[in-house]
């Protein structure tokens, strides 16, 4: 039934490209040539929601492939077994990013591809696929920005001792992220370590939604185990170890030859007080230390913020002065998610509560701000919300370099491939990148989340946020272009649309993907 709609409206290609005429009117007068020659445009996805292949070829269960199959908390259905079938069809995919234009690539590695048991012997065939999507990648002029954790921990690894709770994970991390450097660093000089870090913690440790689902909160789900007062804290003083144990290792072993960077990433939000009252002010300002800088703080200044130290009190683990410095100045960039803002209003009341979890320790009320967006979009377009958030840890932390690695707009996967309301937020954040570089902010590239429609970590296949659909009842799994993907390309190429350009567009990125076998599930 989703997919007829679409067939039809493949079939009117000509309404398609009417549309696409508009849009250059209206849309379409900024192109990448207005920007500084080294800003980086490019697309993202992750491992397991776009590779499949998931049992193929020595690669071993990860927790989301546990989460989505045992039916993931009724959040939605579906899981990544076959996704978009990238790991068959990576050359079609770089020759679509190829023509579209793209600087840049930011995918993941699935640790228990290269590591089927997240350590031990290298997994041949997992070493081979990523050597030679960075081929296809480099061959075609598109930098490899590389993710070594999109929170798909090997399965083994939490079964052997609870992941990431326990200080054995930074070994093993550290272990991973060596063969990686060691193998792929000739060719990939951005790595992350880690995507959305404080998400991995909130989603997985403190209210239970995402793997490996461990929490207390009584409210929240039913968790067999777990305790969400203390191993969100644990989990990112974890976290923090790993990554600057990581970048410690690239540092003293690789840099001076591979000459790379290392980040971090992060969901960051807007904080928007709900009155200028002091109390709200400081609220808000509160919710950024809880979500950003819990991380920020000990990357720039080696310890946590002042307001998690006295509400989380001793549930925070602290830095040995060797850790601290081992922390301190371990990003060479922040990569950010920015998609939401917050209205925040003080709640000094949930610090009377019993056992309380990370959110209560933050004590705040906090709704969604859409500003003055007041069109039905899926997420608000909002990018003065972005700058004031990064003009603020400017002046905070210092101007480090900021990458923007995912930002997008979302739409039901079965909703028109007429998706304007993608096409206007990222014409408006775009449009607004360039007040941002004038006002001094150190940004070095953006990423549209994402490339394709892929397995959303939220929401299965039912949301999408890509710049080409796939019908997953279509066995060749074909990407076709959205509008929006047409809109970038024009963009990237720095050509104002008209509409013999879309009609050249529209035809050379069909291109027939090689059939899928698939397979029961
Ligand atoms: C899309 O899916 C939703 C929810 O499954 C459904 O309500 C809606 O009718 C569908 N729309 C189309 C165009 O198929
Ligand atoms: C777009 O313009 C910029 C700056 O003039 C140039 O560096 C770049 O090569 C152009 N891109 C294309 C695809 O023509
Ligand atoms: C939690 O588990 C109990 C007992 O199995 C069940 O009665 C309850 O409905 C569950 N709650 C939720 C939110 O799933
Ligand atoms: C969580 O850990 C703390 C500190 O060890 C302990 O006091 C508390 O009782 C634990 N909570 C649960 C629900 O196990
Ligand atoms: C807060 O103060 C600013 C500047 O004084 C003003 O522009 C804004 O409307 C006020 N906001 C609220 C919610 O009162
Ligand atoms: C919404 O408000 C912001 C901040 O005041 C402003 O920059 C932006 O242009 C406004 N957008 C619209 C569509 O009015």
């Amino acid at each position: 039934m989703k997919s007829n709609s679409f067939a039809v409206m493949m079939n009117l290609l000509g309404a398609v490209l009417l549309v696409a005429a508009l849009v250059s009117c209206v849309a379409n007068a900024l192109t990448k040539s207005d920007f500084p020659a080294h800003f980086l445009f490019g697309a993202s996805t992750s491992a397991y929601q776009v590779e499949g292949a998931a049992k193929e070829d020595g690669r071993k269960p990860s927790i989301w492939d546990t989460f989505a199959h045992a039916g993931n908390g009724g959040l939605y259905k579906g899981d990544g077994d076959i996704a978009c079938d990238q790991y068959h069809k990576y050359k079609d995919d770089v020759k679509l990013m190829a023509k579209m234009g793209l600087d840049a690539y930011r995918f993941s590695i699935s640790w228990s591809r290269l590591f089927s048991d997240g350590k031990g012997p290298i997994n041949p065939e997992g070493l081979e696929y990523y050597n030679n999507l960075i081929n296809e990648l480099v061959s075609q002029g598109i930098q490899p920005h590389v993710t070594m954790y999109h929170w798909d921990l090997p399965q083994a690894l939490e079964d052997e001792y609870g992941g990431w709770v326990s200080r054995k994970i930074i070994k093993d991390f550290t272990a991973y992220a060596d063969v990686c450097f060691k193998e792929f660093g000739d060719r990939v000089k951005h790595w992350t370590t880690v995507n959305e870090g404080n998400v991995c913690s909130i989603g997985g440790y403190s209210e239970g939604l995402l793997p490996p689902q461990r929490c207390s909160s009584s409210s929240k789900v039913n968790c067999s185990k777990g305790n969400s007062s203390t191993e969100p804290y644990l989990v990112t003083h974890h976290m923090l170890l790993a990554h600057a144990s990581a970048a410690k290792l690239y540092r003293t072993k690789y840099k001076a030859k591979q000459t790379g960077f290392i980040g971090f990433n992060l969901l960051v939000f807007g904080f928007v007080p709900l009155t200028n009252t002091s109390q709200d002010i400081i609220a808000a300002q509160r919710a950024r230390d809880f979500y950003i800088g819990w991380f920020l703080n000990p990357f720039i200044f080696g310890e946590y913020p002042d307001s998690m130290k006295k509400n989380a009190g001793s549930r925070l683990p602290y830095f040995t002065t060797r850790e601290s410095n081992l922390v301190k100045g371990s990003i060479d960039f922040l990569g950010i998610n920015f998609y939401y803002a917050f209205s925040v209003k003080n709640n000094p009341k949930s610090l009377q509560k019993k056992d309380r979890d990370y959110t209560a320790d933050m004590a705040v009320e906090a709704k969604l701000y859409t500003g003055n967006d007041t069109t039905t979009d899926e997420v608000p377009v909002i990018p003065w919300i972005l700058e004031g958030l990064l003009q603020s840890l400017k002046n905070d932390y210092g101007n480090f370099p900021i990458y923007i690695h995912e930002n997008g707009q979302q739409t039901r996967r079965n909703s028109s491939l007429d998706d304007w309301s993608r096409v206007k937020s990222m014409h408006e954040y775009i449009g607004s990148l360039q007040n941002m570089l004038r006002n001094g902010l150190n940004i070095k590239g953006y990423f549209v989340w994402s490339f394709l429609d892929v397995f959303e970590l939220l929401g299965g296949y039912e949301a999408s946020y890509g710049l080409y659909y796939i019908d997953l009842k279509d066995p060749t799994l074909r990407r076709q272009p959205k509008l929006s993907s047409v809109w970038y390309s024009n963009f990237l190429n720095n050509k104002t649309m008209d509409s013999k350009i879309t009609m050249k567009i529209e035809k050379s990125s069909s291109i027939s993907n090689t059939p899928l076998m698939r397979t029961a599930a």
